[in-house]
């Protein structure tokens, strides 16, 4: 059998260096490289103390195989996102898991088909009609604000950020009030790779202060779901808050653990995500005067500018997977228990699938991108997604006449979720 591949050290650092994701095309340069030489590469710590080996998996149809075989490659037991062994040993001492919350994207078949259909009709696109009201007014609202302290804005700040997690808050029944404590509490649970982002003071503390802080807001998160859904046991109202309070598995209801956890992956996957795809989306119409005149006299254009944002900005940028059994992708042999990144950024810029991939290009077609991912774990809230950037895309285009870049654009310091976060722009209202 030949010798597995392994990725050179300066690349492999690449890969897990969050300030590496932070610049874009030198980001992308390497991915190119690593795709068109080792596909399917062995990443192995210079200090094995560091973090377990592991696959990274960069071209499109492997990434895609992969996605797709959720019998083969598991989500559980190792960490479904790239985590350091000290990480993996703070989880454990905080929440007694290897993950700091047990939810969909941990969960392998039989359970995850039980708890992915209690929400899954909620999130399909004739379910999302009823809030789509609320959202266009909101977006409205957001739109408003935002040409209200123009003309120069970072869109990042006022637009793209509150404005995600503003609905996702909303369909959760999170009052206005209580917003920023959740997104602390967020920030504490995720702790952040960006120091600008992150604002827990973190980096200064002692390995014993993290796991009390991170232990702490599990069970701030806890105690706030379960009043949450007391209350929504005793007055259901149609938002999917009221779901999960009442949903039973095998006849019982969710364990307070996984009822949080439901309630913190809808919370948390539902914003950065959202809000990286609208900026990027954004700063493509701003660089492209022309494209945005087009688009504001012509609405049809609009689906595939969003979908194209989603795929170029690509904001979940990986998710890991563990071999179930030993298996050949892309002539490596993985073994049972091997530990492999799925690259989203990567495959998403796999020359071999789409034409010119560093171009936005919003009459590409097909578009099937991953940056949802694919297979049983495929992003739950793809339709919300799209419709909120369609929903505030209109309100922008309707009552801006042009937008120009009026700074430098900023990426997030991140190996999982990142995008932009800041992105100033001079707006000139219609
Ligand atoms: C542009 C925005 C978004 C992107 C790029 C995105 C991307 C992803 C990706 C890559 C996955 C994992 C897929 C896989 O493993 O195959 C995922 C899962 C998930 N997403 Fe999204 N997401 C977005 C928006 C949202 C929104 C708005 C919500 C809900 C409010 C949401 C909720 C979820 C949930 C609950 C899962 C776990 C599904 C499962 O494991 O069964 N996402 N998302």
């Amino acid at each position: 059998m030949s010798e597995p591949a392994i990725l050179p050290t300066d690349l492999a650092r690449t890969a897990i260096d969050p300030h590496a994701y932070a610049e874009w095309d030198g980001l992308l340069d390497t991915f190119d490289h690593i795709r068109s030489t080792m596909p399917v590469a062995k990443i192995v710590p210079e200090d094995p103390d560091l973090f377990e080996p592991f696959w990274l998996i960069t071209a499109y149809d492997d990434v895609m195989r992969i996605s797709k075989d959720n019998a083969t490659f598991l989500n559980n037991p190792k960490p479904v996102v790239f985590s350091l062994k000290q990480a993996i040993e703070f989880s454990r001492k905080a929440t007694g898991s290897n993950m700091l919350v047990d939810s969909l994207v941990v969960f392998d078949a039989p359970i995850h088909p039980k708890y992915r259909k209690l929400t899954q009709d909620w999130f399909m696109p004739r379910n999302l009609k009823r809030i789509e009201a609320e959202i266009r007014d909101l977006a409205a609202r957001t739109v408003d604000r935002m040409i209200g302290l123009g003309p120069q804005v970072d869109f990042v700040k006022e637009v793209a950020g509150p404005y995600p997690l503003r609905v996702v808050m909303q369909i959760l029944g999170v009052p206005p009030e209580d917003e920023p404590r959740m997104q602390m509490l967020t920030q504490q649970l995720f702790g952040g790779q960006d120091a600008d982002l992150s604002g827990t003071g973190m980096e200064n503390m002692t390995p014993e202060q993290v796991v009390q802080l991170v232990a702490g807001a599990v069970k701030s998160f806890e105690g706030y779901f379960a009043e949450l859904a007391e209350k929504r046991r005793a007055n259901p109202t149609d938002d999917v808050a009221s779901v999960i309070a009442n949903a039973l598995v095998d006849g019982e209801p969710l364990p307070p653990r996984d009822m949080a956890g439901y309630y913190i992956i809808v919370a948390t996957a539902g914003h950065d995500t959202t809000s990286a795809s609208t900026a990027g989306a954004m700063m493509a119409l701003a660089n492209d005067p022309e494209q945005f005149a087009r688009v504001k006299a012509d609405r049809s254009l609009l689906p595939g500018i969003v979908e194209e944002a989603i795929r170029w900005t690509s904001p979940v940028q990986h998710f890991m997977r563990t071999a179930a059994k030993d298996v050949e992708v892309g002539g490596q042999q993985i073994k049972a228990g091997d530990w492999m990144m799925i690259n989203y950024v990567a495959a998403n810029h796999d020359p071999a699938q789409f034409a010119d991939p560093r171009r936005f290009d919003a009459a590409r077609s097909p578009n099937r991108h991953l940056a949802f991912g694919a297979g049983a774990h495929q992003c739950l809230g793809l339709h919300l997604a799209r419709l909120e950037m369609r929903i505030l895309f209109e309100a922008l285009l309707d009552r801006i006449e042009a937008v120009e870049p009026a700074g430098e654009a900023k990426r997030a310091t991140s190996t999982f979720v990142g995008g932009l976060k800041s992105l100033p722009l001079k707006i000139t209202p219609a």
